[in-house]
């Protein structure tokens, strides 16, 4: 007889193992079917932002900043540091460490939560009543399993670019690029998008000279316009990260000492020699090998999952969530769809608002915004104020040290509704959660105007902005 489940959620990243854990909370029999093994061959749960996304780039990011601090950050506090020498097997291992304590933190809870951890390839082989049949397989014995109903949370994969073969050793996506064993002395990047500014930040903190290659030719261009030329400056002209913008890049082959990619720039043919090379062009949803053609499962043009509102896919009681469907690809949208869909199968309203999902961009200042942009509302024609007010004359950020960047707060000019909050400061992903809560409570600017703020905080830029925008900042 075939084990049988209220809910078999394939796929255990940030997506899935939340949506486990939240059905089982609701008293529903669940299983999750994970395939992912370490480079030793380890069954792991966790799944990209665990093992290779998330998590170890910002342990890296973290490391990589401790030591740039250290070299040139600590002179103005009068403090002198000679001899500080990065050692990166030890940053690595660091890195191994904390990934392991959260994969190891989720076995804990699929055990406290009494969920079925069902190690292998998951796919749809047909019905089971009004129910599905989940085989689960790849290398060896496989088990069909029954599901009331099927979460799909399969998530994404690295877009690789045709005639550019990844061997993660020297041409590396996101895998190759957390772990490389030595600081590159030239490094390629092709593409200047989130990893591209993260990893490509590690790796010149620690002495990498690092060139990106970015095809748009425009810089960030899903951030808002002035918080993308902040940080260009920032990024370009301070940190000597090399980045060229409206490239097309044509053949890249391997040299003796690493490798060669040519590209197009304004015309002109171009160069670019380094030792180690990263791709980092976006991410395509994981939907090969998933039996969508056995059961009819709807896929688009594109390989996302097709789903509604609320998750649900063409087929009746199978849900699909996170990187594998329409949305941001990020782990935090994943795991809210995750609460959402096991509420739903347990038969409980709930909704994801993904107009209010955070983006944070891990770079040093971070960048983190929620809405909508400047160039976005005039777009739509949406009429607007803007509140604007920089971290250089806030009492904190000069005791810091580091006083880049601004707050933007960008509300309706009729209803004073706030639209969309953008911000670039060393601490950005810790103070967007305040612009979060806002919009999700549909604040008015004058909200958070009113809202008393701790003195001295960084906080205090956000009150600064919002009473900008009926141009009543205190402090300016
Ligand atoms: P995944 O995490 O991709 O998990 C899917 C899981 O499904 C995998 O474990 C896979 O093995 C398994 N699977 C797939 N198919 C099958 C199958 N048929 N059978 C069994 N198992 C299967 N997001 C953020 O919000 N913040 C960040 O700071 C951040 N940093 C990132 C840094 C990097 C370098 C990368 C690459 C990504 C980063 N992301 C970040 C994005 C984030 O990792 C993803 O949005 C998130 O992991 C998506 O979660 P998911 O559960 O949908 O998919
Ligand atoms: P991305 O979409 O952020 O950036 C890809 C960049 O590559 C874009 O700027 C794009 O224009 C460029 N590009 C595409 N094709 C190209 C080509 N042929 N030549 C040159 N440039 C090209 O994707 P990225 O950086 O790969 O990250 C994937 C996703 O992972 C992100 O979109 C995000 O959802 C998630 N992520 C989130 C992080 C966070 O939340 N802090 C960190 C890292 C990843």
């Amino acid at each position: 007889m075939a084990q049988a489940f209220d809910v078999v959620v394939i796929g255990a990243g940030p997506a899935g193992y939340i949506s486990a854990i939240r059905a089982a909370q609701l008293g529903l029999a669940t299983a999750c079917v994970e395939e992912w093994r370490n480079p030793a061959g380890e069954p792991k749960l966790g799944g990209t932002c665990l093992n290779v996304g998330c998590i170890p780039s910002k342990a890296l990011l973290e490391s990589s900043e401790q030591y740039e601090h250290t070299l040139t950050g600590l002179g103005d506090h009068g403090v002198t540091v000679t001899g500080a020498k990065m050692d990166v097997a030890k940053m690595l291992a660091r890195k191994e460490a904390v990934v392991t304590k959260m994969t190891k933190g989720i076995e804990t809870l699929f055990r406290k939560n009494k969920i079925a951890w069902l190690k292998g390839h998951g796919r749809f082989v047909g019905r089971a009543g009004a129910g599905w049949q989940i085989e689960v397989g790849g290398g060896g014995a496989s088990e069909v399993v029954e599901a009331r109903a099927v979460v799909i949370a399969t998530g994404s994969k690295a877009r690789h670019l045709q005639g550019v073969p990844v061997d993660n050793e020297i041409v590396c996506d996101n895998v190759g690029a957390l772990a490389f064993p030595a600081v590159p002395q030239r490094l390629g990047v092709i593409g200047a998008g989130v990893i591209g500014l993260e990893l490509g930040s590690v790796w010149r903190r620690l002495g990498a000279q690092v060139t990106l290659l970015e095809a748009l030719p425009s810089f960030l261009a899903a951030a808002d316009e002035s918080v993308a030329k902040e940080a260009w400056k920032l990024f370009t002209k301070k940190q000597g990260l090399d980045i060229r913008l409206g490239v097309k890049i044509g053949k890249v082959e391997a040299t003796k000492k690493g490798v060669r990619v040519d590209y197009e720039l304004d015309g002109k043919a171009e160069k670019l020699d380094c030792d180690r090379l990263v791709v980092s062009v976006g991410r395509v949803p994981n939907t090969d090998g998933l039996g969508a053609e056995a059961v009819g499962l709807k896929i688009d043009a594109r390989g996302f999952v097709e789903v509604d509102d609320h998750c649900r896919s063409n087929l009746p009681n199978v849900y699909a969530i996170g990187d594998v469907v329409r949305g941001p690809m990020l782990a935090h949208k994943g795991e809210e769809e995750g609460v959402m869909v096991a509420e739903l199968i347990a038969g409980q309203k709930a909704h994801v608002n993904l107009e209010t999902i955070p983006w944070v961009i891990y770079t040093s200042p971070e960048i983190a915004w929620v809405g909508k942009t400047e160039q976005q509302l005039k777009s739509d024609g949406t009429p607007y104020r803007v509140g604007q007010f920089p971290f250089s004359i806030n009492g904190r950020a000069l005791g810091h040290g580091d006083t880049s960047g601004f707050v933007k707060m960008l509300a309706h000019q009729r209803t004073d509704e706030i639209l969309g909050v953008h911000i670039i400061n060393t601490h950005a992903s810790e103070l967007i959660a305040e612009a979060v809560v806002a919009m999700e409570f549909r604040a008015a600017s004058e909200d958070i105007a009113r809202i008393v703020h701790a003195h001295p905080s960084l906080s205090e830029v956000m009150h600064e902005a919002a009473l900008a925008v009926d141009k009543r900042a205190l402090n300016m």
